[in-house]
């Protein structure tokens, strides 16, 4: 049902793992990334692609969408991938490619999202859940959680905060789609039967 793509560490393919989400393959491509581990005692099956094996971006994408679709997925997750994606492969899987950012999208795009916030002086920051678009971390938004900034805190104590907020708003919006409740119209998203309607969509959470 699902294909998570991961680089690194997979506490987000955990939460998808852990609230019991049809996760069919993940697929890293880094080949000694932590997740992978996580995810093969889990009994998932895992893959590498290892983009350093390829002369190009068109290259590796081709390899990555075949390994993809070999599991037949009806979403791919981006869970702490950390490639760029062309928009050859971005379109293939319009509609059904989400990614989880940590900010409050449309603030802060790219990485270092903590650190930047921190300088910024920002009051409150967070964790986006977006459908992919072919400009990076753009895209549709399905949820997205609001932590404070405290006085005191580091990249690291921030970072933490927000992952908290990670594992609770990507299951969520996973959830939505598998169960066909998530609908784009004109570049934003709507969940259907959703009681709270608009307010599902924001998490505000006080740590
Ligand atoms: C998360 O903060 C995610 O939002 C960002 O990369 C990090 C990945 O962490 N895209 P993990 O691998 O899911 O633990």
């Amino acid at each position: 049902m699902i294909v998570v793509l991961i680089s690194g560490r997979g506490s987000n393919m955990l939460a998808l793992l852990d609230a019991g989400l049809p996760v069919s393959a993940v697929i890293s491509n880094v080949p000694d990334a932590k997740g992978l581990d996580l995810a093969a005692s889990k009994g998932v099956p895992t893959r590498v692609v290892d983009h350093k094996r390829f002369p190009t971006r068109e290259a590796f994408d081709a390899a990555l969408a075949a390994e993809i679709d070999a599991f037949r997925p009806r979403l791919v997750a981006l869970a702490g991938f950390m490639r760029v994606l062309t928009p050859g492969f971005v379109a293939r899987y319009d509609g059904r490619l989400m990614n989880i950012h940590p900010s409050l999208l449309p603030q802060f795009p790219g990485l270092h999202t903590h650190e930047r916030a921190l300088r910024a002086g920002a009051k409150e920051h967070g964790c986006t859940v977006h459908f992919v678009t072919a400009e990076l971390d753009h895209g549709p938004i399905v949820i997205q959680a609001r932590v404070p900034v405290r006085a005191g805190d580091t990249a690291e104590t921030l970072a933490a905060r927000v992952l908290r907020q990670e594992h609770v708003i990507y299951p969520r919006a996973v959830r939505w789609f598998l169960q066909d409740q998530l609908v784009i119209e004109r570049g934003a998203v709507r969940v259907k039967g959703e009681e709270a309607g608009k307010d599902a969509q924001m998490v505000v959470a006080a740590d």
